[in-house]
């Protein structure tokens, strides 16, 4: 039977290199903060729990530890996050050792670090099996450049075991040239690890203690120690810097558009792809380039977004078209846009919109909080904020719901086959009966007939022969 696996994420460090006044772990990373990611992978290998070690901006550090417990993992079981600070931070062993008592005698603990964000489940499952619950197991990887990693020093004798991590600073020349690295993750049997993590010390060139210690103790107590080498950097990789942070979200977002095309999506260009939440597409998805999608967003079948939108929380239904250049933002009450609908050029969409099948919604249209039925209109210049809108309706240019009355919001129905000319303004409450035409340029406060047509602008007059005021002649010198 498999082991249970309890995950200790390394998360005090000070991240000086990013400048930055947030702690480094919660910089953001495809629109979540990087210990978010290492979190919903911890969930996603139903890890028993998370013991997060907090030092620099515990007290934020901690928060988002909070809301992040009880958050669903792959497999539907909860997340249980606990957080344990390390004050102060004397190095990566020190760091375990904070969490040791938290952490049942029977299981395998994972230990990770909160800014190494795109390790895989499944290489860190592979490397719990290597661990076998007698083994430590050190995930691995062969680098040109080495410098600043621990060494993986093997058997003398020229066998496969593991004998060693030596740290680049306490290296000798020709362990300086190994180039097999610590990857700085490692899964180890708890009630083992809990031993020899007892017996570090700091007597070594950084005066830390070092995890990578733990080995050296294994080895001469007889466990063996096994290393899991990955071909795959990014999974290892961490981040120090902006400039990194940056190249890894590059690389996290290739992946996304890559696992997108795999599924049948066409991105114009994966390169000018960005995804910051889930974005689940159906059969003939169309993407064109410079598109960002927040949050959950699903695309039905044949959707086709245009260049340059930004959409988040939508759902697009089947045969949908968005033209470049819109913004869709549901925020928490979501947007839906029907099937066969029209959006754009520059539409905007707040929470609350809902668009029925074949509803078209034009250029420097905002639609917020507000249902539109099948086929209703509203193809230029215009608001509808707090309304029922029926189907075939005809919004005019130009024309707004005046919803609020500066302490309240009130709601705007238009029934259906309303035409709305251009230029007017509903002031809400107010219902316009089924069938009925607002002629253009009317301000419009009482609830109209159906049938009728409502115009409540002033009459026209003609004044004949009309003359302008002309500049009089300039005197001549
Ligand atoms: C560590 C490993 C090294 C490995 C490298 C991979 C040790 C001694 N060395 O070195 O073998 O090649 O990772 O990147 O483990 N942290 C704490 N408390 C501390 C110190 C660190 O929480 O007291 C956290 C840091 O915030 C970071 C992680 O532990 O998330 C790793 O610490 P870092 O200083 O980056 O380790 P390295 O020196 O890079
Ligand atoms: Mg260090």
């Amino acid at each position: 039977m498999a082991h249970p696996v309890d995950v200790v994420i390394m998360a005090a460090g000070k991240g000086t290199r990013m400048k930055s006044r947030l702690p480094k772990v919660l910089q953001r990373l495809a629109g979540r903060p990087m210990l978010g990611h290492v979190l919903a992978t911890a969930a996603a290998l139903a890890a028993r729990r998370c013991v997060v070690i907090t030092g620099h901006g515990a007290t934020e550090v901690e928060a988002f530890c909070a809301s992040q417990t009880g958050a669903e993992g792959q497999n539907g079981l909860p997340l249980i996050c606990e957080t344990v600070r390390q004050e102060p931070q004397l190095g990566t062993g020190h760091a375990v050792q904070q969490a040791a008592p938290r952490l049942p005698d029977d299981g395998v603990t994972l230990v990770l670090s909160g800014d190494v964000p795109l390790t895989q489940a499944d290489t860190l499952q592979a490397l719990v099996a290597a661990s076998g619950g007698e083994r430590i197991a050190l995930l691995t990887i062969d680098f040109d450049d080495p410098t600043g990693y621990g060494r993986i020093v093997r058997d003398a004798a020229g066998g496969d075991a593991v004998r060693a991590i030596v740290e680049h600073k306490d290296a000798t020349e020709a362990q300086r040239a190994i180039r097999e690295c610590y990857s700085g993750i490692m899964a180890a049997p708890t009630a083992l690890l809990k031993k020899y993590l007892a017996l570090l010390d700091d007597d070594n060139a950084q005066k830390e203690f070092y995890l990578t210690d733990v080995v050296r103790h294994a080895v001469a107590a007889g466990t063996p120690v096994v290393a899991l080498k990955t071909q795959d950097a990014t999974q290892v990789a961490g981040v120090n810097s902006p400039v990194q942070l940056a190249a890894l979200e590059r690389e996290a977002q290739r992946r996304a558009a890559e696992a997108l095309m795999v599924q049948g999506v066409r991105l114009a260009d994966p390169a000018r792809f960005d995804l910051r939440g889930t974005l689940d597409c159906a059969q003939d998805v169309e993407i064109d380039v410079g598109c960002l999608f927040e949050g959950q967003v699903t695309l039905g079948e044949g959707v086709r977004i245009g260049a340059h939108c930004v959409i988040a929380n939508a759902r697009i239904e089947a045969g949908a078209v968005i033209h470049p250049f819109t913004h869709i933002d549901g925020g928490s009450q979501g947007v839906v846009v029907g099937p066969g609908a029209l959006v754009g050029p520059y539409a905007r969409l707040r929470p609350g919109a809902q668009l029925g099948a074949g509803v078209h919604i034009g250029n420097f249209v905002e639609v917020k909080n507000s249902q539109l039925a099948a086929g209703a209109k509203a193809n230029h210049l215009a608001y509808l904020g707090d309304a029922t809108v029926g189907e075939r309706v005809n919004y005019g240019a130009g024309s707004i719901t005046a919803n609020y009355d500066g302490a309240n919001k009130h709601r705007t129905v238009i029934e259906a086959d309303v035409h709305v000319g251009s230029n007017c303004v509903l002031v809400a409450p107010l219902t316009l009966g089924a069938g009925g035409t607002v002629g253009g340029g009317s301000t419009i406060t009482k609830d109209t007939p159906p049938g009728a047509l409502s115009v409540s602008r002033s009459r026209q007059i003609s004044v004949p022969d009309w003359q302008r005021p002309a500049k009089a002649a300039k005197p001549s010198s």
